[in-house]
């Protein structure tokens, strides 16, 4: 066995002991961030392709040791295990595994009730709402283990108010739901059940075995020749030769196989190449029905509306609140208010925004749901014009300018792993590598948007790629420390995608706390995707309606405009 092997092996075991340690964990640690809804992937996408017949499962086997290129420090291989360890999520009972399908979690017997409030004397504004929820089997017996991943959220439909709650798993089939009260009037209640526990165990399998259930491919390309292959982050070895891609510089692993005529350099363009089908059992299946098992709302068991009266003097404080401290914000009348950091401010028209941005250079880097905002901007900007017109429309890159106040606006694709249509290798490039490239300062905003195609691979995979940004980051608030550097999170799908196996919300959510962890103590402003998407009114969407984005744009703006010299709207 080669040290690598050796090493994956052994911080294999160390993990597996820390988790051990673990389990122990208080209760405030296990309030998990789940908020309401989620997707999947739509059956069309399933498209059969000849490119992965017959492919072996992928094995954490030497052909797949997780950090084959630049092994990370001991430091890292510390906070990778302490990372993982954190988003620890409680698993089926052994010996539960496969429980037949009427002993799984059935949202239609399933109830929440409604805490009373304390002496009964009704809730203010201020305090907290509790709801507690009993899961049951299809059978209509009580689950008696945790993992299933619900949702929750709070609203009022006349003042279009809303708000994330947080849930707590109890691992015996009973979850509790809280959430801030942050407005006057009546609040209901909504939980949904996104995922069973068993099909929680069969996400969790298909993200450490099947990396492969989407791949991707290049074209390779010499004067009149050309071939494609399959590409990956991983690839077994044993099914040909590999052309080995990964990035010199930010040493983020990527391999094709190599064409067998032509010579690895020259390729030419990546594209996606498809979903790997019959990924789990009809069994299994049975755990992944849209209505039935997959985002399906749980009942109260009397009433799901409470009324909330006026606050009263000495209500609890944000500070010490933990439900407080884990919301970041809530809608009220349609507009986002954050919970503390920077003010809110609304830029409604050009002006406002071309107030903001005068002198600036806005660089954003991320997947599709970041190039929202970047067609937001443009939409709204009518001084800003558009260079680069001929890019392919998703993948960009694009720039736009306002050469009479100086503004430009950038937006570009992350590298790979991206699900897209063919995009020249030329315009692949990484995001730690982009950042290498800034001056920075003052007048000087970065956006990073980083979630929705890792969801297919391990964690690590994930880990390895914000380790690599996050110390571009931290260079660049070095040597230009007045830069301003924005993340936007993750955000639920629209119900129609649920049950995916490729984009899931699970998986999303696991890679969000990541994400978060990751980043808390750089000095990044963070845009919350998912509690503005799950606390709005609008279905949700991967690519969120403009109205959110617009709220989204205005907290960066409120962000990079913050330090008042620029001109400030406060609402
Ligand atoms: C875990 O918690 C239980 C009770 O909650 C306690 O009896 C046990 O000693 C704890 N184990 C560790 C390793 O802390
Ligand atoms: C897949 O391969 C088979 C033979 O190996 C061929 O008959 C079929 O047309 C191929 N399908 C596609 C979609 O390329
Ligand atoms: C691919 O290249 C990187 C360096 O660019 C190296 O660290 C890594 O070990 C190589 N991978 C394989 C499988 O040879
Ligand atoms: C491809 O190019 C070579 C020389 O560059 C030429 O001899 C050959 O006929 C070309 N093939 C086709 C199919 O055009």
């Amino acid at each position: 066995m080669s040290r690598t092997v050796w090493k994956c092996v052994l911080s294999a075991l160390g993990l597996f002991g820390l988790i051990v340690l673990l389990r122990n964990i208080t209760t405030e640690q296990n309030w998990r961030n789940h908020i309401l809804a989620p997707p999947s992937e739509v059956q069309n996408w399933i498209q059969s392709s000849n490119l992965t017949g017959g492919l072996p499962a992928f094995t954490r086997s030497r052909s797949f040791c997780l950090h084959p290129d630049q092994p990370p420090s001991p430091e890292e291989e510390l906070e990778e295990r302490e990372l993982l360890d954190s988003i620890d999520w409680p698993q089926p009972p052994p010996g539960s595994e496969p429980p037949t399908w009427s002993q799984t979690s059935d949202p239609a017997h399933s109830l929440f009730t409604i805490v009373p409030s304390k002496n009964g004397q009704g809730w203010y504004v201020g305090d907290q709402l509790e709801a507690v929820v009993r899961l049951h089997d299809f059978e209509g017996r009580p689950k008696r283990y945790g993992g299933d991943l619900l949702l929750a959220r709070l609203r009022n439909a006349k003042y279009k108010a809303g708000v994330a709650g947080q849930v707590l798993d109890h691992e015996n089939g009973l979850y509790s739901a809280r959430f801030p009260l942050l407005w006057e009037g009546s609040a209901q209640v909504g939980l949904t059940l996104v995922h069973s526990s068993e099909a929680v165990a069969v996400l969790r399998r298909m993200r450490e075995k099947r990396p492969d259930r989407v791949y991707f491919s290049s074209v390779f390309r010499r004067g009149n020749r050309s071939e494609k292959t399959e590409c990956n982050v991983f690839l077994p070895r044993d099914r040909g030769p590999l052309c080995n891609l990964t990035d010199p510089r930010s040493g983020a692993p990527w391999y094709c196989y190599k064409p067998k005529t032509l010579n690895c350099d020259a390729r030419y363009s990546h594209s996606m190449g498809g979903y790997a089908k019959n990924l789990i059992s009809k069994k299994e299946a049975l755990l992944f029905k849209r209505g039935k098992n997959v985002i399906v709302p749980i009942r109260a068991s009397t009433t799901d509306t409470i009324n909330v009266l006026p606050a009263r003097t000495g209500s609890s404080s944000r500070q010490t609140d933990p439900v407080m401290l884990a919301t970041s914000g809530y809608y009220y009348q349609d507009s986002w208010r954050p919970l503390g950091g920077v003010p809110m401010g609304r830029f409604d028209g050009a002006s406002a925004i071309t107030r903001c941005l005068t002198g600036m250079l806005v660089y954003m880097y991320g997947d599709s749901t970041l190039r929202q905002w970047f067609e937001y901007l443009l939409s709204v900007l009518p001084d800003v014009k558009k260079v680069n017109l001929e890019n392919p429309k998703k993948s960009g890159p694009f720039m736009a300018v306002d050469s009479v106040h100086n503004i430009l606006l950038e937006y570009r694709f992350h590298g790979p792993p991206i699900r897209i249509q063919p995009v020249m290798v030329s315009e692949l490039r990484y995001i730690a590598n982009e950042l290498d490239g800034l001056t920075g300062g003052p007048n000087t905003a970065v956006v990073l948007g980083i979630w929705a195609h890792f969801g297919t691979f391990p964690l690590e995979v994930y880990v390895q790629r914000l380790r690599h940004i996050r110390k571009a980051v931290l260079r660049l608030l070095d040597r230009a420390p007045g830069t301003a550097v924005v993340i936007r999170t993750a955000n639920p799908q629209e119900p129609r995608r649920a049950g995916s196996l490729y984009n899931n919300e699970w998986l999303m959510l696991q890679q969000d706390a990541v994400l978060r962890r990751m980043f808390k103590h750089v000095n990044v402003m963070w845009v919350d995707a998912w509690q503005m998407c799950l606390a709005h009114r609008l279905p949700h969407n991967l690519h969120p309606p403009r109205a959110i984005v617009k709220d989204m744009v205005d907290m960066m703006l409120s962000y990079v405009c913050r330090n008042g010299t620029r001109n400030y709207p406060y609402s």
